[in-house]
């Protein structure tokens, strides 16, 4: 195969009683079913409160099933819960290995690699990325033995949240600690990453679309498939709407294109609430989002 067609979608939160995000999510799966891309990734979030409504992972998994294209998957905060961090408030949902098993039983492995069309292909569980879990360590040990077996390919990388902002030293601080991967983890993650041919990096999670280059890397932020989040609740950062991303391999390169399917409707966080699936109390710490 020298070309490699994959779709990104991220964020789709979904849940049996939220029929906006189940809308949105119809209308990609109707996109995708008209593309046919190679694979389809979805880089996490995908139920709506995995760790305290199971069935949110199961009836995802049942939708992404119900695509005639093949589906990977990555964990996100609000399947196994979230990071801890050095400055932040401890999560309202602290990521655990109960909620990793649980993500795991669900959509399989939550790390992965694959070659295709020249590349290497590496997805990450960004969540447990200093948390101290066993899984942890694990995966960094696991991440070596794959860059080190990368062979000079070029790399790309999914995870679901972004590795930082603008530049890996940027300062963390506590209004967004929760936003990118955590240090003191993300330091290594990106000293690990500095041995290998790393051409891009994927991520979801902010729920804003946005695509810039640091050094060699060109570093893709997918929207939401499924909401956005309103100024008055989240900063801008780059484009707010809901969409997907497509990827072209090919050996020598590759392509990117922020597409919208047609259909998909710009919900914003605050309308997807029905009368069964009342809106939280607005919380004290910041949305982790
Ligand atoms: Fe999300
Ligand atoms: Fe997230």
């Amino acid at each position: 195969m020298t070309t490699f067609r994959l779709t990104q979608i991220s964020d789709t939160h979904l849940g049996r009683k939220l029929p906006k995000l189940i809308q949105n999510f119809e209308r990609i799966a109707e996109h995708i079913d008209v593309t046919r891309p190679d694979l389809v990734l979805n880089s996490g979030d995908i139920g709506f409160d995995g760790p305290n409504q199971p069935d949110d992972l199961e009836f995802a998994r049942s939708l992404h099933d119900a695509m005639p294209v093949a589906c990977r998957y990555l964990p996100g905060n609000h399947d196994i819960g979230d990071n801890p961090t050095q400055i932040g408030p401890v999560p309202a949902q602290l990521v655990s290995e109960k909620g990793r098993q649980a993500y795991i039983s669900v959509f399989g492995d939550d790390r992965w690699r694959f070659e295709a069309a020249g590349w290497c292909f590496i997805g990450l569980n960004s969540l447990v990325m200093n948390s101290g879990l066993v899984s942890e360590a694990e995966q960094f040990d696991w991440l070596a033995g794959e860059l080190a077996s990368a062979g000079g390919k070029p790399v790309a990388l999914f995870l679901h949240k972004p590795i930082f902002l603008n530049a890996p030293d940027d300062p963390e601080i506590e209004a967004s600690s929760f936003r990118y991967v955590p240090m003191p983890a993300r330091r290594r993650l990106v000293e690990m990453l500095r041995s290998v041919d790393l051409r891009l990096v994927g991520s979801g999670h902010v729920h804003q679309r946005r695509d810039f280059t640091f050094g060699h890397t060109r570093h893709v932020w997918s929207p939401s498939a499924g909401f956005m989040i309103s100024d008055a609740k989240q900063e801008r950062i780059g484009i707010k709407e809901v969409g997907l991303v497509e990827y072209r391999f090919q050996p020598d390169g590759f392509e990117v294109r922020h597409v919208r399917a047609p259909g998909q409707i710009d919900v914003d966080l605050d309308e997807i609430w029905t009368k069964e699936h009342k809106a939280p109390a607005p919380a004290k710490a910041p949305a982790t989002i």
